[in-house]
């Protein structure tokens, strides 16, 4: 994705867009009051739904708030969560993995306070199998501790099974879906994929619904509503 013009958040706080997802952060506080909801997983039926832009904006957000927050590059495929803030995508989170680095080399800081971000990293042969790891699992545990949220963004659910591996690590689970574009069945079987694993679905965000002739909304819908 085009860096620079992603972070509607940072960039117009009194959007429409910003707004939402503002309304985004406070629904996952509220959509899980009793047990804790630290680390949450966004991931998408199909390619180029908006995860990597609604979890950029979501973390922002978040960390405008005043959480303490941390953004994943977990989609090793298509690495561009550094590219969003200006980052290098090297070390990263598959030379982490790998052994090749240590977490406060992979842990940087940005210019949003309190927001720290993990770059993917270089696309290693074996994405699957790095995040289905110990040390994954480990450092998540590990970031659970840092910081009041953990966001990951993944790969689409569907093509391989990266995020679905993921899912089974974290507290919770947004599906990003692009709306006029993915089919009913299409995203009916990305949810039932996440169900298959046990994964927690928070809650589906519609990216791209028109409103009143704007365009770009972002909408959040719970499970259930
Ligand atoms: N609501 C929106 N309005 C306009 N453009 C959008 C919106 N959401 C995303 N985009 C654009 O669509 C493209 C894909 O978005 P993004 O990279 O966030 O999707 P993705 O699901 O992470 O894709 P990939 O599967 O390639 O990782 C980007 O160019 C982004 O700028
Ligand atoms: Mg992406």
């Amino acid at each position: 994705m085009t860096p620079e013009r992603q972070l509607v958040v940072e960039d117009d706080p009194k959007s429409v867009g910003s707004e939402a997802f503002r309304t985004l952060r406070t629904n996952l506080q509220f959509t899980s009051p009793d047990r804790e909801l630290r680390t949450v997983l966004l991931t998408s039926a199909g390619p180029e739904e908006g995860k990597s832009t609604v979890s950029a904006n979501l973390a922002v957000a978040a960390a405008q708030s005043g959480q303490n927050v941390v953004l994943v590059g977990c989609d090793l495929r298509k690495p561009v969560v550094h590219s969003v803030f200006g980052l290098t995508n090297a070390p990263g989170l598959t030379a982490y993995l790998t052994g090749q680095a240590e977490q406060e080399q992979i842990l940087l800081p940005t210019r949003v306070k309190g927001l720290r971000v993990i770059p993917s990293g270089p696309i290693p042969p074996n994405p699957s199998e790095l995040l289905h790891s110990r040390a994954m699992k480990e450092l998540l545990a590990d970031l659970a501790q840092q910081a009041d949220l953990v966001l990951l963004d993944a790969a689409p659910i569907i093509a391989v099974t990266d995020a679905a591996v993921l899912a089974t690590l974290v507290d919770g689970v947004v599906l990003v879906l692009a709306a006029h574009k993915v089919p009913r069945d299409v995203a009916i079987h990305a949810k039932t994929l996440l169900e298959r694993v046990n994964a927690r679905i928070l809650g589906v965000v519609l990216n791209g619904v028109r409103l009143d002739k704007k365009r770009d909304q972002y909408y959040y819908y719970s499970e259930g509503s």
